[in-house]
């Protein structure tokens, strides 16, 4: 069976207000072909699933992250459950920006099956910050992808999405964009791992998609090397521009 390609974007922190968000969504709604292969999901701050999801059904919606606990006294945190219930389908887990703020491959390997429990399709994120020449970065996502993935079930394995995002080619402060062909030695690198730990006919549904500097000018590139589609992050909020990268996709 073909792989669907997905397209997610991830607002970050922005934008500031409501209305701003409910513009740029409807923006990429104009521009989707309704005939589009391509799966495409929004995961802006989580004030805003409500009023988008209201706005259409066309896109589907994740979260940017969520809690490991099913409820209960938690200051400040979101549940799963109240994610799915809101009709958001998906959640960004294990991003670079969270781990830098302190989550560890166990607090994600937790988000991942609280979500699965609900189901939420975690999109989890790996990769290194830097490129070595000893390629220790290899052994970097190989524990990232084995411990994040410890002992979740197989019967959700083939649905959770792994999202390569070199940390160096992550945002306007990038060392330098990464090459299409970097994507690729880490997708089969990637591919591996998963097979070795769940079997090669488990995996053959997960997709791995590319994130980090993704723009309508190299999309091309990481698509023909393999990538099962993208997680962008400024480009999807420029609509004319993330809608280029969906449409380079289908
Ligand atoms: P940029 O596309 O802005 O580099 O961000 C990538 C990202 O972190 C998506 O999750």
């Amino acid at each position: 069976m073909l792989k669907k390609k997905i397209v997610i974007g991830n607002w970050k922190m922005n934008p500031p207000a409501k209305k701003e968000a409910e513009s740029i969504f409807k923006s990429v709604l104009k521009n989707l072909n309704p005939k589009r292969k391509t799966e495409v999901v929004i995961c802006p701050p989580f004030l805003y699933l409500e009023s988008l999801k209201k706005l259409s059904k066309k896109v589907s919606l994740g979260a940017q992250d969520v809690f490991w606990e099913e409820k209960g006294a938690y200051t400040g945190e979101v549940s799963a459950d109240m994610i799915y219930n809101i009709g958001a389908r998906y959640v960004i887990l294990g991003h670079s920006e969270r781990r830098a703020l302190g989550e560890s491959n166990i607090d994600v390997n937790k988000k991942i099956k609280q979500s699965f429990s609900v189901g939420l399709i975690p999109v989890v994120c790996v990769g290194e910050s830097v490129r070595d020449e000893n390629h220790e970065y290899l052994n970097f996502v190989k524990t990232q992808v084995e411990e994040c993935l410890f002992g979740v079930s197989k019967n959700f394995i083939s649905k959770v999405i792994i999202a390569y995002e070199p940390v160096w080619a992550i945002g306007k402060n990038a060392v330098r964009e990464a090459t299409s062909e970097e994507f690729r030695e880490m997708s089969i690198f990637i591919k591996k791992i998963l097979s070795d730990k769940f079997g090669a006919k488990t995996i053959e549904q997960i997709r791995i998609i590319y994130g980090g500097s993704v723009h309508p000018e190299n999309a091309l590139g990481f698509l023909q090397e393999g990538a099962d589609g993208f997680l962008a992050g400024r480009d999807s909020l420029d609509p004319k521009k993330f809608s280029e990268i969906i449409k380079i996709c289908s």
